[in-house]
C-alpha cells in the first residue's frame, strides 16, 4: 500500500505534492518520489526513506513544473531503494502505483522477450512499459489505457503522467482506493480526500474497475469495459488543516492521551447524552438479527474479539469474529438475517473490504464501524457507525481501538435492551459505567509516571508474554501486538488458561509476563495462572484494580492499580496501560513509535 497524488495546476506542483505526500505518509513511508513535466519533458526526484529524505533531495535539486505525480511507498515487490521508488518511467510514461499487479511476472516475461529493459524490481514498471509501448505504437493515451487495463490483474490503483501531455493525468482503480479532486481550472487525483483537502473538497470517488481521463477542464470516467460512466461529485467534510502533535513527543503519545475524549464522543454516537437512550444503527436495528459476524484485521480484530463476549452475554446474539484475510478462504456458512460488522480504523484495509464484499455476497447486511467517514468501507456498507476518535496518525492504533470497544459495548447494551435480554436496571448501570469511563481513563493517564520502571524492564526483554481470561484475553493479545509493532520485541498474548498447554515452557526469570486481571468472574482462575508463572521464576507485571491488588499484589513484581470499574467495561480501561507500556518501552529503546519499520497505517494490499 502506498499513497498517490497527481496534480494539474498552474502553481508549482512539487510543493503541493510534497504536502499531500505528508498527509499520505500513513499509507507507507519507506521511499518517496515525484515527477513533473518541465517544458513538456519528464523530470523526477526520488529518495529511499521517509518523506523528509525526499524533501531534502528537493531542497538540493528543486523540481519545476505545474503538472505532476507523487508517491509514498510501502514496499511489496523489491526492497525500499531509490531505484524501486516511484514514479517509474518508461519512455514517455511515468506511473505511480498502489497495490499489486498480480500477473506482473508473466507480463514482464513477454516484455523482456520483446526487448524491454527493466530498471526496477517492482511490479509497477510493467504498467509504465505497457502504456509506453501502446502510445509508441500510435495509440492516443486514452486508447492505450483502454488497451492495457484488461491485461492487468490484481487489486491496484495508479496514476499516469505522459511526456508532452501538460493537461492530462490517467487514473485507474481496481479495489485500491482512488479519488479525483475538482478545482477551479485545476484537477487532482489522490489516494484519499485527506491528501487533497487543502487543494479542494469537491471529490469524485472512482468505483471498482473505473479508469479516468483527468484534465483541468473536466474528467471523463470509464468502466472496465471502456463504457463511459458518470460518478457523483461529493463535497468532502475532511479538513485541510494538518494536525500537530501538540506538546507530545509522538502522535502515539498524543493519541493515547486523546482517549478520554475519543471514548466520550464515541459514546454519544450510540447513546443520546440528553435522553440517555440509544438508537441502533441500520442494519443492526432489524427486529430479528440472527447472528453477528465481525470482520476485521489487527487491532480492529481484537476489538471484535472483545465484542463477541458483549454481544453474546449482554444481548444473547450469536457472534463470530473473523480475520478478514482468512474469511474468504473458508466456506463460511452464514444464516438468513445475519448482520456483518466490518471494523476498521482507516476504512481502507483491503482485507476487510474484501471480507465485507464476500459477506454481502453471502446475503449478509453490513454495518461499517469505521473512524474515517468517507472511507471505502463506509461507502460500501449498508449502514455506518462512526467511531469519533478523530484522526489517528500513529501506526499503532490506540484511541481508535478504545473507541471501537466503546461503540461495541454501547451497541451490545442497546441490543440487549431492545431484545429484552438485559433487565432495565442493568441497562442503566452499564450505561452509567460507560459514561464514567472518560473520567476513569483520565485518572489512568494522569498517573503515568509509575509505568516508567516497568517499561524499562520490558524494553530490555527479548520475549514478553501477556495473559488474560475472558474479556481480558483480547487485551492481552492487543498488548502483545502493541509491544511487537513499535519495539520489535517478541511478544505473545495468550488466554491465561491456555498457558499450561504449552507456552508455560517459555517462562523463566528473563521473561516478563503481563497479566491483565481486573477483579471479575475470571479473577480466581487467572490468579492460579499467575501462581504457575511465579512457581517457574517468571516476573509478573499485574494490571488490576484495588480489590485485585489487595488479593494478589504481593505475588507480583510490579502491580499497576487501575480504578475499579464494572468488569463488563474493564477492557476499555485496561487497553490504556498496555498501550502506555508499549509506548514507553519504544521511547526507552529509541525506536520510532509513530512510524515503526516495515509497517504502514493503512494496509491496502491483500
Ligand atoms: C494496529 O496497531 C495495527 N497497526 C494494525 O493491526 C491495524 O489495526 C490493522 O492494520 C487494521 O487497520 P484498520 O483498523 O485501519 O482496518
Amino acid at each position: 500500500m502506498c499513497g498517490i497524488i497527481g496534480v494539474l495546476t498552474d502553481r508549482p506542483a512539487a510543493p503541493l505534492m510534497l504536502d499531500a505526500l505528508k498527509r499520505l505518509e500513513y499509507r507507507g513511508y519507506d521511499s518517496a518520489g515525484i515527477a513533473t513535466l518541465v517544458n513538456g519533458g519528464l523530470d523526477r526526484r526520488r529518495a529511499a526513506g521517509k518523506i523528509a529524505a525526499l524533501e531534502a533531495v528537493l531542497d538540493a535539486h528543486p523540481l519545476a513544473g505545474v503538472s505532476g505525480i507523487g508517491h509514498t511507498r510501502w514496499a511489496t515487490h523489491g526492497p525500499p531503494t531509490e531505484a524501486n521508488a516511484h514514479p517509474h518511467v518508461a519512455g514517455r510514461v511515468a506511473v505511480v502505483h498502489n497495490g499489486i499487479i498480480e500477473n506482473h511476472a508473466a507480463l514482464k516475461e513477454v516484455l523482456i522477450a520483446e526487448g524491454v529493459r527493466f530498471d526496477s524490481a517492482t511490479d509497477t514498471e510493467v504498467v509504465a512499459h505497457l502504456l509506453d509501448r501502446a502510445i509508441a505504437a500510435g495509440r492516443r493515451p486514452e486508447e492505450a489505457m483502454a488497451a492495457v487495463m484488461p491485461r492487468l490483474r490484481g487489486a491496484f490503483a495508479f496514476v499516469v503522467l505522459i511526456e508532452g501531455e501538460e493537461d492530462l493525468l490517467l487514473a485507474a482503480r481496481r479495489a485500491s482506493p482512488l479519488a479525483i479532486g475538482l478545482g477551479e481550472g485545476e484537477a487532482f487525483v489522490g489516494s484519499d480526500a485527506t491528501a487533497m483537502a487543502p487543494l479542494t473538497r469537491r471529490i469524485i470517488y472512482l468505483e471498482d474497475g473505473d479508469w479516468a481521463v483527468v484534465r483541468r477542464t473536466g474528467t471523463s470516467v470509464f468502466q472496465e469495459d471502456g463504457a463511459p460512466v458518470k460518478r457523483p461529485e461529493r463535497v468532502s467534510s475532511i479538513s485541510g488543516a494538518l494536525i500537530g502533535k501538540g506538546n507530545y513527543r509522538h502522535f502515539m503519545e498524543k493519541e493515547i492521551h486523546d482517549q478520554p475524549e475519543a471514548i466520550a464522543h464515541t459514546l454519544h454516537a450510540v447513546i443520546d447524552p440528553g435522553t440517555g437512550t440509544s438508537t441502533l444503527p441500520s442494519p443492526l436495528d432489524a427486529p430479528n438479527v440472527s447472528k453477528i459476524t465481525v470482520l476485521a484485521a489487527g487491532t480492529s480484530y481484537y476489538a471484535g474479539l472483545t465484542a463477541r463476549y458483549w454481544f453474546e452475554s449482554l444481548a444473547g446474539v450469536p457472534c463470530e469474529v473473523e480475520l478478514a484475510s482468512e474469511f474468504r478462504d473458508r466456506d463460511a456458512v452464514l444464516p438468513k438475517d445475519g448482520v456483518a460488522i466490518a471494523v476498521s480504523q482507516s476504512g481502507e484495509s483491503l482485507d476487510t473490504l474484501m471480507a465485507l464484499r464476500h459477506a454481502k455476497a453471502l446475503g449478509q447486511k453490513v454495518l461499517a464501524l469505521v473512524n474515517v467517514p468517507e472511507s471505502t468501507i463506509a461507502r460500501e456498507a449498508d449502514g455506518v457507525l462512526l467511531t469519533r476518535a478523530g484522526p489517528e496518525f500513529g501506526v499503532a492504533s490506540t484511541k481508535a481501538f478504545t473507541a471501537q470497544l466503546t461503540a461495541f459495548c454501547a451497541l451490545a447494551v442497546a441490543l440487549g435492551e431492545v431484545r429484552g435480554h438485559l433487565p432495565a436496571a442493568r441497562v442503566t448501570a452499564l450505561r452509567e459505567a460507560l459514561a464514567a469511563l472518560p473520567a476513569r481513563a483520565g485518572e489512568v493517564l494522569h498517573d503515568d509516571d509509575r509505568f516508567h520502571p516497568i517499561a524499562q524492564e520490558l524494553s530490555r526483554a527479548r520475549d514478553v508474554l501477556y495473559l488474560g481470561r475472558g474479556l481480558s484475553y483480547p487485551i492481552a493479545l492487543e498488548g502483545a501486538l502493541k509491544l511487537k509493532e513499535i519495539t520489535y520485541i517478541h511478544a505473545e498474548g495468550y488466554a491465561a488458561g491456555e498457558m499450561k498447554h504449552g507456552p508455560i515452557a517459555l517462562i523463566d526469570e528473563h521473561v516478563p509476563v503481563v497479566i491483565v486481571a481486573p477483579s471479575d468472574g475470571w479473577f480466581e482462575k487467572t490468579a492460579s495462572n499467575m501462581a504457575e508463572v511465579r512457581a517457574r521464576g517468571g516476573r509478573v507485571i499485574l494490571l488490576t484494580d484495588p480489590d485485585g491488588a489487595a488479593r494478589l499484589g504481593e505475588g507480583a513484581d510490579h502491580v499497576v492499580v487501575l480504578p475499579a470499574v464494572d468488569p463488563v467495561v474493564s477492557p476499555i480501561l485496561y487497553a490504556l496501560p498496555v498501550q502506555i507500556l508499549a509506548y514507553l518501552a519504544a521511547v526507552e529503546k529509541g525506536t520510532d513509535a509513530d512510524q515503526p519499520r516495515n509497517l504502514a497505517k493503512s494496509v491496502t494490499v491483500e
